[in-house]
C-alpha cells in the first residue's frame, strides 16, 4: 500500500503534535512530507529530525535563519510567512493537508490545498467561520471531502456515515461548559488568563481554551457545523455535557438520534480523519460507562456567556459578519491573554465591532481578508479606548 503523504500546518501546536503522534504510530501508512509552524523551533527542529519532511515553513524570516543555524545540515526548502504555509499546503507529494494552525491564517492555505486537489483534514475552525461559503464551494467544485478534526464535527460526521442528507433533521453539539460553568457574570469580573486556561477536560492551545471558557468556541463550532453539514442554524442546538464523553449527536427525521461517544482524546478524531473511511486501532482503554457513571445535559447559560448568542447572530446574518465575529474575537482574546482586557470584555468588544459592520456577500478571499483587517483594527481601537 502506498503511504499517504501528510502536510501538517501548525505542526508545533496541540493538534499538530498529536497528528504527528498518530502518524508516527503507523509508519507503514503515513509519511510526513511537509511541516509548517510558527516560531517554536525547539519543537519544530525535533519534529524535522524525527520525521524528515521534504519542506518546512516557519512564521518569519528571523525564525527561518534561526532554523538554518540550528539545523545546518538541512538541505530542503525552508520558506517563511504566508509563502511557507502556501507551499506546505500545495506540496506536490502531499495527499492530505492537516490544517492545524490557529486563527484565520488557516483560510488561505486551506483554499490553496483544495484548489490543488488535495484532501484536507480541518482542525482550524476559524477557516470555516470566516470563509465557509468560499471553502465549501471549493470542496463541491473539486469533489473532495473536507474531513473534520474538531471532535464534535467528527462525531457528527461519524453519525452521518451511510445516512442520507435529506434524513438529517437536527445536530446537537455538546459543550463541556469550560472552567466557569455554573458561575454568574459577577463571579467572572476578575478572571485571569491563568484561570481561563484551566480547562476541565481538554489540553489545548491558549486561544481555543479561552474560547471554551467564553463559550465562543461552541459558537464558532455552530457556524462550522452549518457549513460542513449544510444545516440551518435553527436546527443546530448546543447542550452542556460536563463529562465530554458524548462528542455530539444527530437527529434524523424519523426521530431517531445517533451519538458518538468516547474518552476525551483528540487523537481519536485525528486518527479517523487521517484514515477515513477506514478505522485504525487506537491506544485508549475501552470506554467504561460504569466508571463514567453519569452523563448529564444542561442548557447553556446564554446570559453569563453571551458569545454563544453572538455567534448564532453572526451565522444567521451571514455574509461577512462571521468573519467580523471571528477577527474581533481573535484580537480580544489576544489582549485578554496579554493581561490587557478583562474576561467579560471579550464578548463585549466582539459585539461592538459586529454592531458597526454592514455585512456584504464575499466573493473572493480578498473580500474576506479586507473585512478581517477592518475588524481587527476596530477591535484594537476599542480596546485602546476601553482598556
Ligand atoms: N487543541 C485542540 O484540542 C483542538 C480541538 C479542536 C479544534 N482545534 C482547533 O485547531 C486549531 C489549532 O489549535 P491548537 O490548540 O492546536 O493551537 P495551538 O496549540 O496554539 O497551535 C497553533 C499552531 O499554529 C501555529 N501558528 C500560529 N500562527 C502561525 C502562523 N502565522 N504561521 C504558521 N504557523 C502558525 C503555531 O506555531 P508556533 O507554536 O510554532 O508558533 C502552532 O503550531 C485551532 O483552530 C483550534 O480551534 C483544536
Amino acid at each position: 500500500m502506498a503511504k499517504k503523504g501528510l502536510s501538517i500546518l501548525g505542526s508545533t501546536g496541540s493538534i499538530g503534535r498529536q497528528t504527528l503522534e498518530v502518524a508516527g504510530t503507523y509508519p507503514d501508512r503515513y509519511r510526513v512530507v511537509a511541516l509548517a509552524a510558527g516560531r517554536n523551533l525547539d519543537v519544530l527542529v525535533q519534529q524535522v529530525r524525527r520525521f524528515c519532511p521534504e519542506m518546512v515553513g516557519v512564521a518569519d524570516e528571523a525564525t527561518r535563519q534561526e532554523f538554518r543555524s540550528r539545523l545546518p545540515g538541512w538541505s530542503g526548502p525552508i520558506l517563511a510567512g504566508e509563502e511557507g504555509l502556501a507551499e506546505a499546503a500545495t506540496w506536490p507529494t502531499a495527499d492530505l493537508v492537516v490544517t492545524a494552525v490557529v486563527g484565520v491564517v488557516g483560510l488561505k492555505p486551506t483554499l490553496l490545498a483544495l484548489q490543488r486537489g488535495k484532501g484536507v483534514a480541518l482542525a482550524n475552525k476559524e477557516t470555516l467561520v470566516a470563509g465557509g461559503d468560499l471553502v465549501m464551494k471549493e470542496v463541491q467544485t473539486r469533489g473532495r471531502q473536507l474531513l473534520p478534526v474538531d471532535s464534535e464535527h467528527s462525531a457528527v460526521f461519524q453519525c452521518l456515515q451511510g445516512q442520507s442528507q435529506r434524513d438529517l433533521a437536527r445536530i446537537i453539539l455538546t459543550a463541556s461548559g469550560g472552567p466557569f460553568h455554573g458561575q454568574e457574570s459577577r463571579d467572572l469580573a476578575g478572571v485571569t488568563a491563568e484561570g481561563a486556561l484551566a480547562h476541565p477536560n481538554w489540553r489545548m492551545g491558549p486561544k481555543i481554551t479561552v474560547d471554551s471558557a467564553t463559550l465562543m468556541n461552541k459558537g464558532l463550532e455552530v457556524i462550522e457545523a452549518h457549513h460542513l453539514f449544510g444545516v440551518d442554524y435553527q436546527d443546530i442546538d448546543v447542550v452542556v455535557h460536563r463529562q465530554s464523553i458524548v462528542h455530539s449527536l444527530v437527529e434524523f427525521r424519523d426521530g431517531s438520534v445517533l451519538a458518538q461517544l468516547g474518552w476525551p482524546d483528540m487523537k481519536l478524531p485525528i486518527r479517523y480523519a487521517l484514515s477515513y473511511p477506514e478505522r485504525l486501532p487506537g491506544d485508549n482503554p475501552s470506554l467504561d460507562l460504569v466508571r463514567v457513571g453519569q452523563l448529564t445535559f444542561e442548557t447553556p447559560d446564554r446570559n453569563t456567556f453571551p458569545a454563544l448568542a453572538l455567534a448564532y447572530r453572526a451565522g444567521q446574518t451571514g455574509g461577512t459578519m462571521p468573519a467580523v465575529l471571528n477577527a474581533a474575537n481573535e484580537v480580544a482574546v489576544g489582549f485578554f491573554l496579554a493581561g490587557r482586557l478583562r474576561f467579560l470584555q471579550i464578548a463585549d468588544i466582539t459585539r461592538r465591532v459586529m454592531d458597526q459592520h454592514i455585512p456584504l456577500t464575499p466573493r473572493t478571499l480578498e473580500d474576506i481578508l479586507k473585512v478581517d483587517t477592518w475588524a481587527r483594527e476596530e477591535a484594537t481601537r476599542l480596546v485602546g479606548v476601553n482598556p
